[in-house]
């Protein structure tokens, strides 16, 4: 096995690293989507159980958070050095260049990577403080599901999306992902060397097709809960 550090010290390893950790980020919002699909029941107990079950998983969802949080760390730094390395070396700007042929890699996705994922950073961060780290059961954010009292993160979600800034907020930043998955996805193929020329067409169009489900499946739940929640407020 090829060591960290190793991976770490050449271009063509950092560019790996990136688009591993790209793919298995996707993973992570195919997952995160399907959970909160629960969110389009229109009421709290599905959402409120299925996280009372993953919380149950305790020491085993603080791994996975500790894996996801470093998973995170690892694209945004390799990312930095693959754009600020390839800069340094290329003659000639991106907007400039002209494509060999097969689907184009310069699109307005692929010359603004670096941007759409600094975006996409300052929304991680305002997202986890708002809905992991936000308002807790000792705060009085309870429901009771079969007799079970556990966190109503459906409320807290609700009690955001009533709100739109936040709405707004979330559907911009959506838009943002989208950009980022359309080109990301395609060129994590081509970073880890496994695209073949049979194959190029087929992962590029599941590329295009993976960023519109991602994006505007998590982009209709603030706008779903805004139409039809936004009154109530609570669960
Ligand atoms: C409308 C869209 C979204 C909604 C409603 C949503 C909802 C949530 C909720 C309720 C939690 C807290 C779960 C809990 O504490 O049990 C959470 C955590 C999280 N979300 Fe989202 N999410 C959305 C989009 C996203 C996107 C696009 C990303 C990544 C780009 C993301 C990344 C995360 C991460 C990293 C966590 C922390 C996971 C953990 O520590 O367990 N979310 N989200």
């Amino acid at each position: 096995m090829v060591p960290l550090s190793r991976l770490f010290s050449s271009t063509l390893g950092r560019k790996y690293l990136m688009g591993a950790s790209g793919l298995a980020l996707v993973l992570f919002l195919v997952v995160h989507l399907l959970g909160n699909l629960t969110l389009y029941a229109g009421s709290g107990d599905p959402m409120n159980t299925y996280a009372a079950r993953l919380h149950a998983l305790g020491p085993a969802l603080i791994a996975l958070e500790v894996g996801l949080a470093l998973t995170i760390l690892l694209h945004i730094v390799t990312a930095f050095q693959v754009t600020y390395s390839a800069k340094a070396a290329r003659p000639v700007d991106y907007e400039n260049a002209k494509t060999k042929g097969g689907p184009s890699k310069n699109s307005v996705s692929s010359r603004n990577m670096i941007w759409t994922g600094v975006v996409l950073g300052v929304f991680l961060i305002v997202h986890v403080a708002q809905f992991r780290f936000g308002p807790s059961m000792e705060d009085g954010y309870t429901a009771s599901v079969d007799g079970v009292m556990v966190h109503d993160i459906y409320r807290v979600v609700v009690e955001a999306f009533a709100q739109l800034k936040w709405v707004a907020f979330y559907v911009g930043s959506m838009l943002f992902l989208g950009f980022h998955l359309r080109h990301g996805y395609w060129s994590a193929f081509q970073s880890l060397g496994i695209i073949n020329p049979r194959w190029s067409k087929p992962i590029h169009a599941l590329g295009l097709v993976i960023a519109l489900l991602l994006a505007f499946g998590f982009l209709f739940i603030p706008i779903y809960i805004y139409a039809t929640q936004s009154g109530g407020g609570n669960s």
